[in-house]
C-alpha cells in the first residue's frame, strides 16, 4: 500500500480529477495548501530581491492504492497536470502502514480497494 500525494496547480484539479476518474481511481482526499519550489514561489521574470520564500496556492491531492495502482494513479495525474511549465508540481510516494475501514473493520488492500 501507498500513499501517492500531488502538489498541483489549483487549476489543474478539475483535469486531473477526471483522469483519475478516468483510470477507475476514485478515492481522494483534496487540500488547498499553499507552498513553493525551486523558484521559491517567484517567476523567473521577477526582479525585485529575494529575502524569503513565496508561497503560492496550490491543490494537495492524497491517494492511497494497492501497489499495482501506484504507477497509474501517477501517470493519471501527470497525464492532466503537465503544461510543461514551471510550477507544475510534484508526487510523491509514501509508504502506508496500515490502512482500517471504519465501518466495517477491514484492513490492509481490502480498505483501500
Ligand atoms: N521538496 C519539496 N518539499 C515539499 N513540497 C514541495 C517540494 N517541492 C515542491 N513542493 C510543493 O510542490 C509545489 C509545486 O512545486 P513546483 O512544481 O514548483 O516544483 P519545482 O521543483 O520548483 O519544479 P519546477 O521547476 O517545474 O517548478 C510547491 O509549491 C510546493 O507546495
Ligand atoms: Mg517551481
Amino acid at each position: 500500500m501507498k500513499l501517492v500525494i500531488a502538489i498541483i496547480r489549483p487549476e489543474a484539479l478539475d483535469n486531473v480529477k477526471q483522469s483519475l476518474f478516468d483510470a477507475e481511481i476514485h478515492k481522494m482526499t483534496v487540500h488547498n495548501v499553499r507552498g513553493c519550489g525551486q523558484q521559491k514561489g517567484y517567476t523567473e521574470n521577477y526582479r525585485g530581491s529575494i529575502n524569503t520564500v513565496n508561497l503560492l496556492p496550490k491543490v494537495r491531492v492524497e491517494i492511497a492504492v494497492n501497489d499495482p495502482y501506484v504507477q497509474p494513479t501517477i501517470d493519471a495525474i501527470i497525464r492532466a497536470a503537465r503544461s510543461g511549465s514551471i510550477g507544475d508540481g510534484k508526487i510523491f510516494v509514501l509508504p502506508v502502514e496500515r490502512c482500517i475501514r471504519i465501518r466495517t473493520g477491514e484492513e490492509g488492500g481490502d480498505a483501500i480497494g
